[in-house]
């Protein structure tokens, strides 16, 4: 009876033979996920999507995460995968939209595929709309799709980084928080997602990323985690002369939106 019940907990648990048997099995998951990636069209036909305003891209590229894990997560379910990202990218370029209405220049900071930036297209026709993005994957889509441009460093009205803090060390977030704030105009303001503050700063190293490793474009995962910052050290974080509110619009339903500006006399 005990080596019974040794044996189901071992199925469960998956160590000793299952362990291993589980290893040799998500390889081979790995390797069909891998092979099958290589036969995609770069856009994903999907058998659903919500309704989009006007002139939105429904087109999601075939390596863009931020679709992929939901999807992967709720075992294939289109409807919801594509609700979510449709949805939070049209949240946060609403609040964007509310926060900057006189934008006429605006970066996607890390925009990756676009999930906010088709919606910033819409939002902001007349804007000069520059992407920002490690991949080069990403910042080709975004510029073929709805013709956003590289960012060559020139100063905007509005910043947008949704859920990039969210994914950097302490260290690479101090740095790329200050290269945003420096590429705001006088008067600019920054849009930035994070996760609800917690009582110590964590660092977890399963992203979207690590759990869809067939996919092209990944990031070195010594600089792509999964953070979440005590409210000490995002204070920390944002330089003297920097102040921020916190809106009470949510993106993607989970993390906070924050509306970074100079502070008073600081112009
Ligand atoms: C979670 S994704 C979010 C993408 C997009 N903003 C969205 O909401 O769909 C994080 C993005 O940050 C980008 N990224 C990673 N390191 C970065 C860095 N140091 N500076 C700017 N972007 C970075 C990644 O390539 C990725 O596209």
């Amino acid at each position: 009876m005990l080596k019974r019940l040794q044996r189901w907990i071992q199925d469960k648990s998956g160590i000793g033979e299952n362990r291993d048997a589980l290893a040799v099995l998500r390889r081979r998951v790995d390797a069909l996920a891998a092979l099958q990636q290589q036969h995609l069209p770069e856009t994903l036909s999907l058998p659903w999507i919500p309704e989009l305003p006007e002139g939105v891209s429904p087109a999601i590229h075939r390596a863009d995460a931020m679709f992929r894990f939901p999807l992967s997560v709720s075992g294939g379910d289109w409807v919801r995968a594509a609700s979510e990202y449709f949805g939070a990218g049209r949240e946060l370029a609403l609040a964007a939209k509310k926060s900057a209405p006189m934008a006429q220049s605006l970066l996607d900071f890390g925009g990756g595929y676009g999930r906010v930036g088709r919606f910033l297209a819409a939002e902001f026709p007349t804007a000069e709309r520059w992407v920002y993005d490690p991949k080069a994957g990403a910042m080709a889509f975004q510029q073929n799709a709805w013709g956003a441009r590289p960012w060559n460093g020139t100063p905007v009205d509005l910043v947008v980084a949704g859920s990039v803090l969210t994914h950097l060390r302490p260290r690479d977030a101090a740095a790329e928080l200050q290269r945003m704030l420096d590429a705001l105009r006088p008067n600019g303001l920054a849009l930035i997602t994070l996760h609800d503050a917690t009582p110590e700063t964590q660092v977890h190293s399963a992203t979207e990323e690590s759990a869809l490793p067939e996919l092209e474009d990944q990031l070195n995962p010594e600089n792509y985690a999964s953070v979440y910052f005590s409210a000490a050290d995002w204070n920390r974080l944002v330089p003297a002369g920097w102040t921020y509110r916190v809106l009470p619009e949510r993106f993607g339903g989970t993390q906070q939106i924050l509306v970074v500006t100079r502070a008073e006399g600081e112009a």
